[in-house]
């Protein structure tokens, strides 16, 4: 039996009354719970504080988060310059949300020259559903082309969330997982639980469960024994920004799975769509990489598991070098070897 199409974030009703809902991914797996965001402010706050996360899911609520701003100019009758600078500050105030995973700022820059013509909020929502259901395909796409590499039987292993609940669709590593066992692969993902805010122990074995893949959950320092047992015969992970040279910006704990899987010669794949690339970087250590509260690290929920004044350094990402990588999967076809001259090569205007 085929279970219903996780969406982490909706868009009910019209463009002049319509709201945004998001699944409040805090809470999973135990509540099932859904926000509304009415302001622009709720849209920033839920970005901010990871009710909705992962790369291209924030890309698509930014996008939704337009409209929003754009309802409340219609409810305040702003026109012409008044309008475009109250659209201009919600760009700002959403740009200011988390700044390494680059589908936000792809997002933001696409609706820069929208609201500089004068866009109608019809528009806007057109335009974000269609930023939407591109995504639900290119997972689909860059699913079928990542599947190809996976063959009977394999160990995978997957660090934090890419799936349906960081995307529109089906996920992108947790899509080529998908789009495998769908094939009748066989496949067992392991799944690194991911401190400090667990979203492989929350999220992806909760996804998992659903679709009824076959996983077993780790703790992120299990990942090298297993390799070294031949239990894993290959790595995916998703990407919050790559770089100009193929340098891979992933939740924390990715680079250490890649340097790993490269001691253990096992391939370490990432999936993201176009949207993840920045051409404007040129390699991983131009990447701003956010830094979190360091009661991430400190408390387990709301215990205190560390002593009083503990000094915390919590980076929620780190830069796997193109080196390591051995395929990137896009919607648009694969990146192998991976590097500067390659990613030129599938990504420039054809
Ligand atoms: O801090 P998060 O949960 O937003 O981090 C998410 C990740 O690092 C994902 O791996 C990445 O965004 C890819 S999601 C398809």
């Amino acid at each position: 039996m085929s279970v219903p199409e996780l969406s982490p974030i909706l868009w009910r009703g019209s463009a002049r009354d319509g709201e945004l809902r998001l699944l409040d991914q805090r809470l999973l797996p135990g509540q099932e719970q859904w926000v509304s965001c009415k302001t622009i402010d709720q849209v920033a706050q839920a970005i901010r504080e990871m009710v909705v996360r992962g790369a291209p899911a924030i890309g698509i609520t930014a996008a939704y988060g337009m409209v929003v701003a754009a309802q409340d100019g219609e409810r305040r009758q702003l026109a012409g310059a008044a309008r475009r600078g109250h659209l201009e500050s919600a760009r700002r105030a959403l740009a200011a949300t988390r700044p390494t995973a680059v589908n936000l700022f792809w997002v933001l820059e696409q609706c820069r020259a929208r609201c500089e013509e004068d866009v109608t909020l019809e528009q806007l929502l057109h335009w974000a559903r269609q930023i939407h259901d591109a995504d639900v395909e290119g997972n689909r796409r860059m699913g079928v082309i990542g599947a190809d590499r996976l063959s009977q039987g394999m160990g995978v292993l997957t660090h934090c969330n890419a799936g349906a609940l960081a995307t529109g669709g089906v996920g992108t590593a947790i899509g080529v997982l998908t789009t495998a066992h769908r094939q009748g692969k066989n496949i067992h993902v392991y799944v690194d639980e991911t401190r400090p805010r667990l979203q492989g122990a929350r999220l992806t074995a909760w996804e998992l469960s659903r679709e009824g893949i076959p996983y077993t959950l780790i703790c992120d320092g299990m990942a090298a024994s297993l390799m070294s047992r031949g239990r894993i015969q290959a790595c995916i992970v998703g990407a919050d920004r790559i770089a100009a040279n193929g340098d891979v910006a992933n939740k924390v704990g990715t680079y250490g799975v890649a340097v790993n899987a490269h001691y253990h010669e096992i391939p370490f794949y990432v999936a993201a769509p176009v949207s993840t690339f920045d051409l404007q970087t040129p390699g991983g250590d131009h990447i701003p990489i956010e830094e979190r509260a360091a009661s991430e690290v400190t408390q387990w929920g709301t215990e205190q598991v560390s002593p009083e004044g503990a000094v915390v350094y919590n980076p929620a990402f780190d830069v796997t070098p193109n080196r390591l990588v051995a395929a990137i999967f896009t919607e648009i076809g694969e990146i192998s070897p991976v590097n500067a001259r390659s990613i030129a090569k599938l990504l420039s205007p054809r």
